[in-house]
């Protein structure tokens, strides 16, 4: 395994943030923890070195100046919590060690003075322990008995004051993080939304200064698009609607020509015209957003009068599977869809045939395939395009605006709905439209 992969960058902005300010957080307080724990133990220590010097030294003149006899009453009195006091001689030991033994035994040394010599040993034992012994003026042998105590142990609340701390800096470095990338959030989830119907939800241009403009210039730039997208249609329409005045007065002089077999051709020529005149009007129309509202349908009655209407027009259209369901969605925009589909399966592949299937997690597809020629892989999403045709090459009977996929497109978009076109094993071509939530 790559050694680097375990330590990788998280990949969300979520995470790095809340990486790097919990790291930065959580060891300036380790560092300052440390840092008061150093200072208060060094405190400690010399608070107590000075005691012991005192204490110790007054202890020792109270047993010189006491008699003989009476010395082992007094031990109990003067033994202290880190040491006590022994008649005798004591044990031998090694050398200290430990550097605490060692400034324990120089404070006793600078409290006693030169008075009593003092030879100084570790002593063995569970814990840092050393036997200071000296002799006092009688000749009595003397030996103090230390355990030196490094700091005082970690309170319990301490520990829980710390622990709380934590989770204050764990909450605070979360709500700081999802401050900063919640905004980003919305604004990926807004552009999202922001369909061909150009009614993408307005972002609220509130909260801190920096989304507050970020929210703005969004929404001012949607207002942009929508504004430009209504004047092309406008001006699709216009050009579209003037364009009809002179072709019925164009038809009107045809129909007087003398001679026919001209006039058959203009005749020709200018129901081409009319009919992308048409196309291009509902193509911008399209473009600005379907404005039929979703109603629940009976689908299964929609695609049969749609076969219907082919059939009885001598087509070969046929229709299988069913979705036993009422739908919710838009019943022109999805006949118009699945028309522009069959007419095209009829027109490069002479028949077409509708599968209807509805999946039980609320899902519907509905399909278009034909035999006919099929589209180069690498077309398959050009064809989209408007008045992108591959009829260049091929049959001029088969004349179109080339429009009939881009508007399917933009209808199926506004629906929330997928198109994809697929070729067929075996030859051919197929249509496929996905409907998402349907109840
Ligand atoms: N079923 C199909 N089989 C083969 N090629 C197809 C099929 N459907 C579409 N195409 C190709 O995709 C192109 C674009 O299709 P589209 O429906 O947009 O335009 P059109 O059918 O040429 O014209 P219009 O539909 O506007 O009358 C077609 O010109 C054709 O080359
Ligand atoms: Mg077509």
């Amino acid at each position: 395994m790559n050694p680097s992969a375990s330590l990788r960058w998280p990949r969300t902005l979520f995470a790095r943030l809340t990486v790097i300010l919990f790291v930065g957080l959580a060891s300036a307080q380790a560092l300052s923890f440390w840092l008061t724990r150093t200072e208060r133990d060094q405190t400690m220590t010399n608070v107590m070195m000075g005691y012991i010097e005192r204490e110790v030294a007054s202890s020792v003149a109270l047993l010189d100046h006491l008699p003989a006899d009476e010395r082992a009453q007094w031990l109990p009195r003067l033994a202290r919590r880190s040491y006590e006091f022994i008649l005798g001689p004591g044990i031998t030991g090694g050398p200290l060690d430990a550097q605490l033994s060692a400034r324990v035994a120089q404070s006793i040394a600078d409290g006693i003075g030169t008075r009593y010599p003092l030879t100084v040993n570790s002593a063995p034992g569970d814990r840092e322990r050393l036997q200071v012994h000296l002799k006092l003026s009688d000749g009595t042998p003397l030996t103090i008995d230390m355990r030196p105590m490094s700091g005082a142990p970690l309170s319990r609340w301490l520990v829980l004051v710390m622990l709380l701390q934590l989770a204050v800096l764990v909450a605070c470095c979360w709500f700081a993080v999802r401050l900063a990338t919640r905004p980003l959030h919305k604004l990926a989830e807004a552009a999202d939304t922001l369909g061909p119907d150009l009614k993408a939800a307005r972002l609220p241009e509130d909260g801190p200064s920096e989304v507050a403009r970020a929210a703005r210039a969004f929404n001012s730039m949607q207002d942009r698009i929508a504004m430009y997208m209504t004047e092309r249609m406008q001006i699709l329409a216009a050009i579209s609607h003037d364009l009809q005045t002179p072709i019925t007065r164009m038809r009107l002089r045809v129909d007087t020509m003398e001679s026919e077999a001209e006039s058959v051709k203009l005749r020709q020529d200018l129901q081409e015209m009319e009919a992308l005149v048409k196309e291009g009007v509902t193509y911008a129309r399209t473009l600005h957003g379907a404005t039929e509202v979703p109603l629940r349908i009976d689908p299964d009655a929609l695609f049969d009068s749609l076969v219907c209407d082919y059939v009885d027009a001598d087509q070969a259209v046929s229709l299988q599977g069913h979705f036993g369901a009422p739908l919710m969605t838009r019943p022109q925009a999805l006949r118009r869809i699945v028309g522009n589909l069959v007419d095209n399966a009829l027109k490069f592949g002479d028949s077409a045939q509708i599968d209807v299937a509805a999946s039980p997690d609320g899902h519907a597809t509905i399909a278009v395939s034909d035999r006919g020629p099929g589209i180069p892989a690498e077309s398959l999403e050009a064809v989209f395009q408007p008045f992108y045709r591959l009829e260049a090459s091929r049959n001029r009977s088969t004349g179109g605006t080339g429009l009939g996929l881009a508007i399917a497109r933009q209808l199926a978009l506004a629906m929330d709905a997928t198109l994809s076109l697929h070729n067929r094993v075996g030859g051919g071509l197929e249509a496929r439209l996905t409907l998402k939530n349907l109840h």
